[in-house]
């Protein structure tokens, strides 16, 4: 069986092609156009630009998808498509892309959830060695979200962000500070040169549910932080920097800044972990699985590892992490076996929940 997957909820336009072998899935290929030239000037993805460059990206990234698996049309099965959470301008492009040619060529359309598309892809690339019930943690710029998995995909929804997702505190922190977008990969480069003990951040009681996580506290934490000191002119020469590398950012940064940094990032860490445990622990979970942009971060996966908990801890490989269409085209595999197949009428869905 073959998939085409497509991928546009975000900033990210994607197509992969994956093919299934009785219960062996191998990418044949998978191709990613970023936006983050257009993006990065203004701190944060801007819709409307999102959608244009969708539309722009779209023919030639599927064709490349293609090309590359060395597939026509009729070696594909099926066409899946990201249905939402994500930007509704986004999404049609690759809803509408996938319909056209579902109609045209007499091709079956897959709805998936991205979200289900971030676990599937652990799934893809160490399937049999998770165990259930598994406790995946997806986390990115637009979600924090804690669920029991089931064998056979079934999915309870145990906790989430009250507030900010941990993707979106990283890339506020960095726009607040003068780094560029998005802020996640930056100021995981920067913080081990920082002490990460020398800011002390606590997070307010929450009431309610134990397993929600809270990030807002944090970056207005930070926020106060900054405005007591004088950091203006700092700051500015960040922004000013043009195409900065690590080392620019780091010479442009002095320690009180790295130290900030270091201690933001392990707050985020140790809140993340803390709950995953915790939410592991009280589904007698078998594995964990981490997956989103925020499964890139490198503190975050020693942490996860050092961590010496009783049940294996699974990252993707950090490009399968952000955002991609392996991963969408991996999770309708299981739909594809269970008949489960999407109409003309599917709607690209901002908000979509998956359990
Ligand atoms: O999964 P993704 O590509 O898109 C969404 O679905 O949101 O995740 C992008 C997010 C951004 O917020 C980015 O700052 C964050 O993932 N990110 C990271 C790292 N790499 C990307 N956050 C922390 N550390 C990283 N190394
Ligand atoms: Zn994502």
């Amino acid at each position: 069986m073959r998939i085409l997957g497509i991928e546009s909820s975000c900033d990210e336009t994607a197509a992969a092609i994956v093919q299934d072998d009785s219960n062996h899935a191998t990418i044949l290929s998978s191709v990613v156009a970023s936006q983050l030239g257009v993006h990065f000037k203004y701190g944060g993805v801007v819709p409307e630009l999102a959608s244009r460059e969708h539309l722009k990206a779209i023919v030639p990234v599927v064709r490349s998808a293609m090309k590359r698996a060395g597939s026509s049309w009729d070696d594909i099965d099926a066409i899946a498509v990201t249905q939402g959470p994500g930007l509704v301008g986004s999404l049609l492009v690759g809803i509408t892309y996938a319909k056209s040619i579902c109609f045209a060529r007499g091709i079956s359309l897959i709805a998936v959830n991205h979200i289900e598309g971030h676990i599937h892809a652990v799934v893809l690339e160490s399937g049999p060695a998770i165990a259930y019930p598994a406790l995946a943690l997806v986390v990115s710029g637009g979600h924090t979200h804690l669920f029991e998995v089931r064998e056979g995909f079934s999915y309870r929804l145990l906790g989430r962000t009250r507030d900010d997702a941990a993707g979106e505190a990283f890339d506020k922190v960095a726009k607040l500070l003068g780094f560029g977008y998005p802020g996640g990969p930056i100021i995981d480069a920067l913080a081990p040169h920082g002490n990460a003990r020398a800011v002390r951040f606590t997070f307010a009681k929450m009431k309610g549910n134990a397993l929600d996580f809270s990030f807002s506290g944090l970056k207005t934490a930070v926020l106060r932080w900054v405005e007591q000191r004088n950091m203006a002119s700092e700051i500015d020469a960040r922004r000013r920097l043009d195409n900065a590398s690590v080392d620019d950012y780091l010479r442009a940064t002095p320690q009180a800044t790295l130290d900030l940094l270091a201690s933001f990032q392990h707050a985020v860490i140790d809140e993340l972990l803390k709950r995953s445990t915790v939410a592991a622990e009280e589904i007698g979970a078998r594995s964990m699985i981490v997956s989103g942009g925020v499964a890139c971060n490198a503190g975050l996966r020693r942490a996860a590892q050092s961590a010496a908990l009783p049940y294996a801890v699974l990252f993707p490989t950090p490009g399968l992490s952000t955002d991609n269409a392996a991963m969408i085209a991996a999770a309708a595999i299981p739909k594809f076996r269970r008949g489960e197949f999407a109409d003309f009428a599917l709607k690209a869905q901002a908000n979509l929940a998956l359990a």
